[in-house]
């Protein structure tokens, strides 16, 4: 039996509380976080055992949430493909744009427990700073976000160079999610080697395609990743941005949470994807509203869900910058104090 709640909703077995974690909760919200941001650059951070384990850690001080997320990026695995990551001016910048079939020929292979030791280094500590007190998670990009990023360059709003791609190029897309999916397995299967918990996919962008393009170019390439990093007493969660036109997709694939995004109905989630535990969905933008609006809508949430030993509380995409802590702290608080009155 898992000792955790947050393992036990996972897998939607019986527990005392609604456990409660959001994406990006070490981020530039906190005061803490930009503090240590001052002194170093985010790729230094990235590369510091010490710190990766300091900001990790700084949420589950000050909030009282019931999973960490290893702090690192869902980009840092493309740059041993020969691909520069910065993040210097705002958004993430990658170049070479990855654009033609010569380009996905080019690539180089890796090997992730090689060159991204530095991360698997990263998870050992946090382990040992959080010291059982809550499960870690670790994480990846899916295959179609990160190829989405590598073919624009960055980050996009209408997606024009990955549709062309796709269109104008299948098999030179398939090959180069193949590869993606490949390495990301094998990197999930890694850091679950290095301690962690729970692992969660990130399919940020695979919701801008058609029904059709969905499962030939992203489900089918989360399958694989799943696939390979498959471990008894490890769920997998998958998180999709735009999910409700995908739920009938996703009730197919083997994993045992989804992530669902703010727009999602969170009883249709419950029922086409019944057997698998619902991971969501707050409006991040919310956190910018007045603290009574936060409290009602965190309680209207729950009740959708009370009784339900199949859910995990969670924003319906990552957290902002201009979040309130103060909001944070509401909403916390009054789910897991739902959770007692749901004892009763
Ligand atoms: O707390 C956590 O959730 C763990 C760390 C984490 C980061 N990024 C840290 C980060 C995680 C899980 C991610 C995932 C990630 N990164 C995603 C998937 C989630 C999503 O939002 O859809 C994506 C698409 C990325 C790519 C990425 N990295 C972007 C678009 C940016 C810039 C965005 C921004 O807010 O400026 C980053 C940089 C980044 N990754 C930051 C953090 C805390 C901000 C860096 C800083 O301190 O300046």
């Amino acid at each position: 039996m898992p000792e955790f709640d947050f393992i036990k909703a996972a897998y939607g077995l019986p527990h005392d509380r609604i456990p409660i974690w959001i994406m990006r909760q070490a981020g530039r919200y906190l005061p803490e976080y930009r503090a240590v941001r001052e002194k170093v650059s985010f790729m230094e951070l990235c590369h510091s055992a010490e710190l990766m384990a300091e900001v990790t850690k700084q949420p589950i001080d000050i909030f009282g949430f019931d999973a960490a997320i290893l702090f690192s990026d869902i980009l840092l695995p493309l740059e041993p493909l020969g691909i520069k990551v910065s993040y210097d001016n705002g958004g993430p910048a990658l170049t070479p744009q990855v654009r033609t079939p010569d380009d996905v020929a080019h690539l180089k292979t890796y090997e992730p427990a090689d060159e991204m030791a530095y991360v698997l280094a990263g998870i050992k500590e946090i382990k040992k700073r959080l010291d059982g007190i809550v499960p870690l998670i670790g994480f990846c990009g899916s295959p179609f976000t990160l190829a989405s990023y590598m073919v624009e360059g960055g980050g996009s709003s209408r997606f024009a160079e990955i549709k062309k791609f796709i269109y104008n190029h299948p098999k030179a897309a398939h090959r180069l999610l193949g590869q993606l999916a490949e390495q990301t397995g094998r990197y999930l299967k890694d850091q679950i080697n290095a301690g962690v918990d729970v692992v969660q996919l990130f399919d940020s962008w695979g919701g801008i395609l058609p029904l059709d393009a969905y499962e030939e170019f992203s489900l089918r390439y989360i399958k694989m990743a799943f696939e390979i990093c498959k471990t008894e007493g490890v769920p997998r969660i998958l998180y999709l941005n735009n999910t409700a036109p995908y739920l009938k997709q996703l009730a197919e694939l083997d994993c045992e949470v989804i992530g669902v995004d703010w727009r999602t109905d969170l009883n249709d989630a419950m029922n086409i994807l019944s057997g698998k535990t619902i991971q969501g969905n707050l409006d991040p933008q919310l956190l910018f509203g007045p603290g009574k609006l936060v409290h009602e809508k965190t309680l209207e949430l729950l009740e959708t869900v009370a009784g339900k030993d199949n859910f995990i509380f969670n924003l319906g995409h990552g957290i902002q910058p201009e979040a309130l802590v103060d909001n944070v702290k509401l909403v916390v608080e009054t789910v897991h104090s739902f959770n007692i009155k749901r004892d009763q």
